[in-house]
């Protein structure tokens, strides 16, 4: 089956461009929603996923928070109107102008990643005269099972503070009087289709939690990042992620301490399924042992096949014609501006408009301009 796209509405619109589905949008949400609040769980968007304005306004609405990465994106967050007591900051290399600009609106918290990073925020902090909250990301050494590129969590990952410089963290930490510790923070990875690595995450937390404990360090808030994965294969009939399964993982194995909030930063989990680019067919080429389907879009628009390898799906949406095997591929000067090789695609023909589907996450955001191509235009089920 494919997806419902309002096809006559696009046929005047220049490809390629990214569509999104805000009814698809705002039911992942709620779906989100209903199912953490079922335990009291905050959820902090990790704006790197999408940052388009459109998009983060929505999220917004919803009352989430944002989880951001750089300057750039607390300042997205910020003019899509997200409340600075509900942004965090985080990432391995932070530059002294991004930790003042959240200095500067008082963000929720820093996620630090290592001893140099805390001593500058400490130094930055005191110059203000401000007390800066922060939460230290642990390297918690819990292998995610994902794609090799997204894993974060391993001790060979520049990601975290490991457990084995905690302590060392703590002891700093005495010595330091504008930074404040609120909280702990892990992200192990992304694209994670099977639960039992959260389970080992809930087990490790809770170890690292217990022996704060013994030191007499009690954390206001444990976030655990984001992680859960989408169906790429079946993106009509699994739209929308369960949920309700994964928050289930951490009330189960997860000890919440008395007066404790559990914060989640999930990404693509909210926004993957509702967003597709959209493209043409430019040529269908016969090569001697293959055919090509060239698309108008390239990885300039969707760089994940090229760089992960990763899957989506693809459909005609102008053929019902017996498929055909095809290389799907698109403009861009190099072999990897490939979508997918022997690719089944009803049967295809110059100006067939091209769905890829799944897109709404690391999409539209890391597009970029190689070829001196222009960023593509985005549109919204409903204001088309
Ligand atoms: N929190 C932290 C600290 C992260 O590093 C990430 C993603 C997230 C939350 C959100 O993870 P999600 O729920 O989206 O899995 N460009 C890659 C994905 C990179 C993910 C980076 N970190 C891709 O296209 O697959």
């Amino acid at each position: 089956m494919k997806g419902s796209f309002p096809v006559e509405k696009f046929k005047d619109i220049q490809t390629p461009f990214y569509y999104y589905d805000t009814d698809l949008l705002r039911n992942t949400l709620s779906a989100a929603e209903n199912a953490a609040n079922k335990y009291g769980y905050h959820i902090h968007y990790a704006v790197k996923a999408n940052a388009n304005p459109r998009i983060l306004s929505i999220i917004r609405e919803k009352g989430f928070g944002a989880d951001c990465v750089s300057g750039g994106e607390i300042q997205a967050a910020l003019d899509a109107g997200f409340p600075t007591s509900k942004i965090v900051f985080a990432g391995v290399g932070k530059a002294d102008w991004e930790i003042n600009l959240g200095l500067e609106k008082d963000i929720f918290c820093f996620n630090v990643e290592s001893i140099a990073e805390l001593e500058v925020i400490n130094e930055l902090a005191q110059k203000k005269g401000k007390i800066a909250s922060v939460a230290f990301r642990i390297n918690p050494e819990v292998n995610a099972n994902t794609h090799h590129h997204i894993t974060t969590g391993l001790k060979e990952n520049k990601f975290g503070i490991n457990l084995d410089q905690l302590n060392k963290i703590i002891d700093l930490l005495s010595t330091l009087t504008s930074v404040k510790l609120i909280g702990l923070h892990f992200h192990i990875g992304s694209q994670l289709t099977d639960l039992e690595p959260f389970q080992v995450l809930c087990t490790r937390a809770t170890e690292i939690q217990d022996q704060l404990v013994k030191k007499k360090i009690f954390l206001e808030h444990i976030n655990f990042g984001g992680g859960l994965g989408i169906d790429y294969t079946h993106p009509n009939k699994n739209s929308i992620p369960n949920f309700e399964d994964y928050f289930k993982i951490f009330n189960t194995h997860f000890k919440v301490l008395p007066g404790q909030q559990v914060h989640f930063e999930p990404g693509r989990s909210l926004v993957g399924q509702c967003g597709s680019l959209i493209s043409r067919v430019l040529y269908v080429k016969e090569g001697t042992i293959k055919k090509f389907v060239v698309l108008d879009a390239g990885f300039t628009e969707l760089i994940r096949p090229a760089f992960y390898e990763a899957y989506h799906k693809i459909e005609n949406l102008d053929s019902e014609a017996l498929p055909e095997t095809y290389d799907i591929v698109g403009p861009i000067c190099e072999s990897s501006d490939c979508f997918a090789k022997q690719f089944d695609l009803n049967k295809a023909r110059r100006g067939d408009l091209i769905a890829l589907r799944s897109a709404g996450a690391y999409g539209e955001i890391m597009a970029c301009q190689y070829n001196c191509r222009k960023l593509p235009q985005s549109y919204f089920s409903d204001t088309l």
